[in-house]
C-alpha cells in the first residue's frame, strides 16, 4: 500500500536572516525524506490560515526581535493572527523558537506563536524547540529534533 507523505509549511519569522538559512536547510532535510515543503519567507496571512483543512502541516520557524517581537517577515501575519482569532482545529504544527539568552525575552515570539495557535485550537505535534543563538549550534540541534518531528507525521 502505498500512503502520500504530507506537504509541510515552513513559516519563517526572520529580520537578519538566520532563520531564513534554518528554515532552507530544514526544508532540503524533509525533502531528502521524501516529504514536500512550501517555505513562506514573508507569510501571508490570507493563503495559509484560510487554507487550514485537515491535511496542513506547519512548520514555524520564528526569531524574536525587539523587546521579544517578531521579527520583520512575520510581523503582519502574526497581528492578523491575533486580531482574527481564527479557529485552527485541523492544523497540526510545530514551533521553532530562535532568540539570544542574553534577552530578558528571551523566544518570547516563538513561545507566544505556539500558544497562541494551541489557544486557537491547533495540535502541536512535538515540543517546541529554542534555539539559543549565543551557545547553540542552529543547524545540528534543529536537525536531531527534526527527526522527531517527522515520527509524529
Ligand atoms: C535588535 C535585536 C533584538 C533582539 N531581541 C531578541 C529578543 O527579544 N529575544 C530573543 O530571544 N532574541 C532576540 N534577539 C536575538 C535574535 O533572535 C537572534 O539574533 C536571531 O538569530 C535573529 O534571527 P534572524 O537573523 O533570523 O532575524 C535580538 C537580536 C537583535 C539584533
Amino acid at each position: 500500500m502505498q500512503t502520500t507523505l504530507p506537504t509541510i509549511d515552513i513559516l519563517v519569522a526572520t529580520t537578519s536572516g538566520n532563520t531564513e538559512y534554518l528554515a532552507d536547510q530544514l526544508s532540503d532535510q524533509l525533502q531528502q525524506q521524501g516529504y514536500s515543503t512550501r517555505l513562506h519567507y514573508e507569510p501571508v496571512y490570507s493563503d495559509l490560515v484560510e487554507a487550514v483543512n485537515e491535511q496542513s502541516y506547519w512548520l514555524a520557524c520564528i526569531a524574536s526581535h525587539g523587546a521579544g517581537e517578531y521579527a520583520d517577515s512575520m510581523l503582519d501575519f502574526a497581528a492578523d493572527l491575533h486580531a482574527k482569532n481564527p479557529a485552527l482545529d485541523p492544523l497540526r504544527y510545530a514551533v521553532i523558537a530562535v532568540g539570544d539568552t542574553c534577552y530578558d525575552t528571551y523566544c518570547a515570539a516563538g513561545r507566544d506563536f505556539d500558544h497562541k495557535l494551541k489557544e486557537l485550537g491547533a495540535k502541536p505535534l512535538i515540543e517546541r524547540l529554542e534555539i539559543d543563538m549565543s551557545v547553540d549550534d542552529p543547524e545540528k540541534k534543529a536537525s536531531t529534533w527534526l527527526d522527531y518531528f517527522t515520527q509524529q507525521l
